[in-house]
């Protein structure tokens, strides 16, 4: 049992808590930073319930470089860290691109300066899938080329990982690993902690558990008419357990040396792709719910169809993703259900 401490920054989001998770299973100590900003303090209790271990936490503003700094006087031990913190939202991004250059750019490089100032350091990134676009072969490999970003948020991501990469070829002692997510759904299987979208959600699962409990009146379906089996655009749908799992791995192989090269690219997925109405059927599967939805036009920026290759990443980073869409989707709607009591209570006091 390793008792390495490990600083997860945007430990609180969605993807960070459930990895902060996976991560004390396997015996890390974990310290988070997190401003809060898309997310609540009541994720920590939720950690905590689950693992019976308290995440050490700094709120902290990845923004302020001074702040990054102390951090790091604060904890000198810390050597290993997996970067979550950064806004995602792609529409966003269009209206107000500096705030995502400011906030997926600059944080990434004050915690490089940082780290680039020790002897050893480990570094996970969260990248994306939408690097490719639409890719012209699919399954999608690590060697497919990176495409003209549709977006700024697509942009921070390849220009993150052009940053790490640079960084890894000045410093052999700096290793990283960028991870390409694709479409990471679900919730911890005891419902202590998911995705908490504020707002409208701009992804497709909270969405469908919004309209499924009355939050929202129906699901608008973007689009029938892509040349995919009924229409619909097609996804890589992974368990965000699974996704948060791979993060450990991609930890332990830096960790233990094993990596190729000090800077290196992995393709997060389940390897299948499926259908918006694909998806639907099995959320009216598993939920015992009859979803309400209409056909819309196709919105704009939506690929047809992507799914990864998980060919690397199975045999590298012996990972694999195991749990299904099903399961994906009965954790997505028991965290719904728990996410609605708790409004209603709070509504009543
Ligand atoms: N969710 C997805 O579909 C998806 C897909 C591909 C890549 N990613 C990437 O994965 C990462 C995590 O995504 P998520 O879905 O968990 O997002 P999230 O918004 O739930 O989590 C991000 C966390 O970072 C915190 N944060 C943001 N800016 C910060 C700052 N300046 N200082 C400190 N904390 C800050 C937020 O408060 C939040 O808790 C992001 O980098 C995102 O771009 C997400």
């Amino acid at each position: 049992m390793s008792t390495k401490r490990v600083l997860v920054t945007g430990g609180l989001g969605f993807i960070g808590s459930h990895t902060v998770v996976a991560l004390q299973n396997e015996g890390f100590d974990v310290v988070i930073i997190d401003n809060l900003s898309n997310s609540s303090i009541d994720v920590l209790g939720g950690i905590t319930q689950i693992t019976g271990k308290n995440p050490e936490f700094e709120n902290i503003d990845l923004r302020e470089k001074a702040a990054v700094k102390n951090f790091f006087d604060k904890y000198p031990d810390i050597e290993d860290v997996i970067h979550f913190a950064a806004s995602k939202a792609v529409g966003e991004s269009v209206t107000n691109p500096l705030l995502y250059y400011e906030n997926n750019i600059s944080t990434l490089v004050y915690l490089l300066h940082e780290l680039n100032k020790k002897e050893n350091a480990q570094f996970i990134f969260s990248s994306s899938c939408t690097v490719y676009g639409q890719a012209d072969r699919l399954p999608i490999t690590e060697d497919a080329p990176v495409k003209e970003a549709e977006s700024p948020y697509g942009n921070t991501k390849q220009i993150g990982e052009e940053i790490i990469k640079d960084t890894c070829k000045t410093n052999a002692n700096f290793k990283a690993i960028a991870l390409r997510y694709f479409n990471p759904i679900g919730a911890h299987p005891t419902a202590e902690i998911g995705e908490l979208p504020i707002g409208t959600p701009q992804n497709l699962i909270p969405f469908i558990t919004q309209t499924a409990i009355g939050k929202r009146k129906e699901l608008s379906v973007f689009g029938n008419d892509y040349p995919t089996e009924d229409g619909t655009a097609i996804r890589d749908y992974i368990h965000v357990m699974d996704l948060a799992e791979a993060h450990v791995y991609a930890l332990k192989r830096l960790m233990n040396g094993k990596e190729q090269k000090n800077y290196e690219v992995f393709n997060l997925g389940t390897g299948k792709g499926n259908s918006v109405l694909e998806v639907i059927r099995s959320f009216e599967k598993v939920s015992g719910e009859k979803l309400p939805y209409k056909i819309v036009g196709r919105r704009e920026g939506d690929i047809t169809a992507a799914f990864a290759d998980t060919t690397k990443a199975n045999k590298e980073l012996n990972w694999k993703a195991d749990r299904s869409l099903d399961d994906a989707l009965e954790s997505a709607w028991k965290w719904q259900k728990v996410v609605q009591k708790k409004e209603e209570q709070e509504n009543e006091s």
